[in-house]
């Protein structure tokens, strides 16, 4: 929510913005930025999602505004377009949105760098049109967020069966764009968790129950960011379908979805410190086969959305051995092909390393 504000007053308040942001734990410690100005309230850990906000909504790299090795140099002409569509973008909200930040580089550019103006012309017969979804059948009352959550669990196995099981140990694979490494991924609950990918070094994301981290073998780990952080928690978490209305006191209901053909009930859910979340329930089986999370940048929200599936059960509850992870710059695949619950773990597999990552 605070991200929300400071997109408004990005140049409208900067005094209002340094209050807020000198009262919030996320404060930069000294900014290292040499030339911002329109940015120059950010919080410096925030200035890294909003360069990406900008190059994926214009579909650019940083090179199209910086000379790499000289970010803080104004020699590239698209740095100082991009400097104005700031403004330019800051005014259309604070004027015709209330100040909520609706509209974004995104809304006109979609991913291209110079938006098109002009409709486009059909270059192909239309296509048939797809039938409409079955409405569902008449007098039949949308459920509830209890409704959903209570198929869910017991989709899973049930609250008794789910609270049995309060470690996991899953090994497999992940798969990018045609290649191959071998994975581990090791949970705990309530919310612990690290990913292993064994390449050329093992490279590490945890999440130790309070804060994320990552790191690659022979190096030290860094912390993640607080925003990050949030991301990694909600993943961490073991019994996500027992926790949501704790973690999640203002969940509603949304519109029903399809996702790959299949009916989904959706709920939509927003709290302080955590990322926006949108999760989609098979309304057949009652399983979550979607969660799109939204991190908040200076500039506009960003998507990443995993996509659940082959479900199977091991001790009375049923796990997705298969998850794809989309973000608007890249894609993966986690395929788990063997898991086993409850092996006594130590916390401190899910801790930062003090020194190198071993
Ligand atoms: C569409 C243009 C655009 C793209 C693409 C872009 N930037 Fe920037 N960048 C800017 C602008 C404009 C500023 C200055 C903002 C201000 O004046 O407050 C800036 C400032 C910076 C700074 C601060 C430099 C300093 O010391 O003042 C860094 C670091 C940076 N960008 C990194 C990146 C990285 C990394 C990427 C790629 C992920 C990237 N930028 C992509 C436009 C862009
Ligand atoms: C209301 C629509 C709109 C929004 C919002 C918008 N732009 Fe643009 N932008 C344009 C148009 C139109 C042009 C092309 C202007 C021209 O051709 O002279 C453009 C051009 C640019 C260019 C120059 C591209 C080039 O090829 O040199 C950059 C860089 C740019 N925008 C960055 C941004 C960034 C960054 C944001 C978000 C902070 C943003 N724009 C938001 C409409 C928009």
């Amino acid at each position: 929510m605070t991200t929300r504000i400071l997109i408004v007053a990005v140049l409208a308040l900067p005094v209002a913005t340094q209050t807020l942001w000198a009262q919030h734990d996320a404060a930069p410690a000294a900014p290292a930025y040499k030339n911002l100005t329109v940015l120059k309230d950010v919080p410096a850990d925030q200035i890294g999602p909003a360069m990406q906000f900008m190059a994926t909504s214009l579909g650019v790299e940083c090179a199209f505004c910086h000379t790499p090795g000289k970010m803080e140099a104004d020699d590239k002409g698209a740095k100082k377009t991009a400097r104005e569509m700031i403004t330019m973008t800051a005014a259309i909200n604070k004027e015709h949105f209330g100040g909520r930040p609706q509209i974004t580089c995104n809304s006109c550019h979609r991913g291209s760098e110079r938006p098109v103006a002009i409709p486009g012309v059909m270059e192909a017969d239309a296509a048939p049109k797809p039938p409409a979804p079955a409405a569902p059948a008449a007098g039949a009352a949308a459920p509830t967020v209890d409704q959903i959550l209570e198929k869910y669990v017991s989709a899973l196995g049930g609250t008794d069966a789910l609270k049995k099981v309060t470690t996991r140990q899953m090994t497999g694979k992940i798969l990018t764009g045609g290649s191959e490494t071998p994975v581990d991924v090791t949970t705990k609950a309530p919310n612990m968790r690290v990913t292993v990918t064994h390449s050329n070094s093992d490279s590490f994301t945890a999440f130790d129950g309070k804060a994320g981290w990552m790191g690659n073998t022979g190096r030290p780990a860094r912390s993640m960011s607080e925003s990050e952080s949030a991301s990694s928690s909600l993943d961490a978490e073991f019994h996500l379908g027992l926790r949501l209305k704790e973690l999640y006191p203002q969940i509603r209901r949304g519109r029903p979805e399809t996702v790959a053909g299949v009916l989904c009930d959706t709920l939509n859910g927003t709290a302080p410190g955590k990322p926006a979340i949108r999760l989609y329930f098979d309304r057949g089986t009652g399983l979550l086969v979607r969660m799109v999370r939204y991190a908040e940048t200076p500039l506009g929200r960003m998507p990443t959305q995993i996509d659940y599936s082959d479900y199977r059960e091991t001790d009375g509850v049923k796990t997705p051995f298969r998850w794809t992870l989309s973000r608007p710059n890249g894609r993966f695949t986690i395929q788990i092909s063997s898991l086993k619950n409850n092996t006594p773990i130590d916390d401190a597999k899910f801790a930062k390393p003090a020194g190198d990552v071993k």
